[in-house]
């Protein structure tokens, strides 16, 4: 039997750092993402690519998978994991570590548990917020519930995740507009201008909200046109939380141009990716990044029944 266990990258769709405070979010989880197989050891080891630590070296890596190992009270294991994407940019690279390995260790331990059932998503997603937490200081959870799920999600603090139907499929483009930056650091520095401007956060807490309200009226009801426009707004709130960078920008106004019906960062900015929803093809879009040098590619979301 192949032990090895996938999860989903991700883009959010509307409503990063303002998910940290509670707000609502859509994410749409990618079919790029990570992988992971598990073999009982004496001590915990990891391999990631051509990098590989182990148990007591002090990495991050090593302390994360320690915390999610005890979370699902299993024995030690040498872990191989692969990413079939960037890390640092905003497509949940490292909570789609997280759950691929949780699952891996289940696969690993219990050969006779189902991935897919309510028990074990459970615990998956908990063991995948105990690693999340090693690297994220205030993890709100929706990476790890993208990662764990197919489609898109509507999520929040308080509610969860639930999936959302989708009445057309999302083309999207999506594009690293800039180099790797810290989600724990950019989170910070919301947290670091709600301290010193509560009333700027709020506010944009509150905007986000509805437009994460309307943009899944929009999902539910194929109206694309509309989406690109709250996702366009959605930016728009993100640059006023000192989130986006001049290079972010020049790609979602290069995405307009090229017809996308919105753009917007992913994740937490400051470099990262930028996604891009298109009018139908995304080639027109992507080769105007390519011709600005930008590494690109197309996401279709959805076209079936989340599952
Ligand atoms: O940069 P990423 O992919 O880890 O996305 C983080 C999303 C934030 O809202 C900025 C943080 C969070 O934990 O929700």
């Amino acid at each position: 039997m192949d032990r090895r266990a996938r999860a989903a990258g991700k883009v959010i769709l509307l409503g990063e750092h303002a998910v940290v405070y509670g707000a609502p979010a859509l994410a749409a989880a990618l079919d790029r993402g990570a992988t992971a197989r598990a073999f009982p050891a004496e001590r915990d080891r990891l391999a990631l690519g051509t990098r590989s630590g182990s148990e007591g070296d002090g990495s991050d890596p090593m302390r994360a998978l320690g915390a999610l190992r005890a979370s699902l009270g299993v024995a030690p294991h040498a872990v191989e994991a692969e990413l079939e994407m960037p890390a640092g940019s905003g497509l949940g690279a490292s909570a789609a570590l997280g759950v691929a390995i949780a699952r891996a260790l289940v696969l690993a331990t219990e050969p006779d548990a189902v991935l897919g059932s309510a028990a074990v998503g459970a615990r998956v997603l908990a063991a995948a917020a105990a690693w999340e937490g090693v690297f994220h200081g205030n993890a709100s959870g929706v990476d790890a519930a993208a990662a764990a799920s197919s489609g898109c999600i509507h999520f929040s603090r308080a509610a969860g995740s639930e999936p959302v139907r989708l009445e057309r499929p999302l083309p999207l483009a999506v594009a690293v507009a800039g180099p790797p930056a810290s989600t724990r650091e950019m989170v910070a520095s919301v947290a670091r201008l709600r301290a010193r401007r509560p009333e700027i956060v709020d506010k944009a807490v509150s905007g986000v909200t509805a437009l994460v309200n309307n943009a899944r009226l929009c999902l539910e009801a194929g109206d694309l046109t509309g989406l690109g426009k709250l996702m366009d707004l959605n930016q728009m709130l993100l640059s006023g939380l000192m989130v986006s960078t001049e290079s972010i920008e020049r790609a979602c106004d290069a995405a307009r141009r090229a017809g996308a019906l919105g753009a917007k960062l992913t994740g937490a900015g400051g470099g990262g990716c930028v996604v891009a929803l298109a009018d139908g093809d995304p080639e027109p879009i992507l080769a105007t990044w390519r011709a600005d040098g930008l590494a690109c590619f197309a996401a279709t979301v959805g076209g079936a029944e989340p599952a």
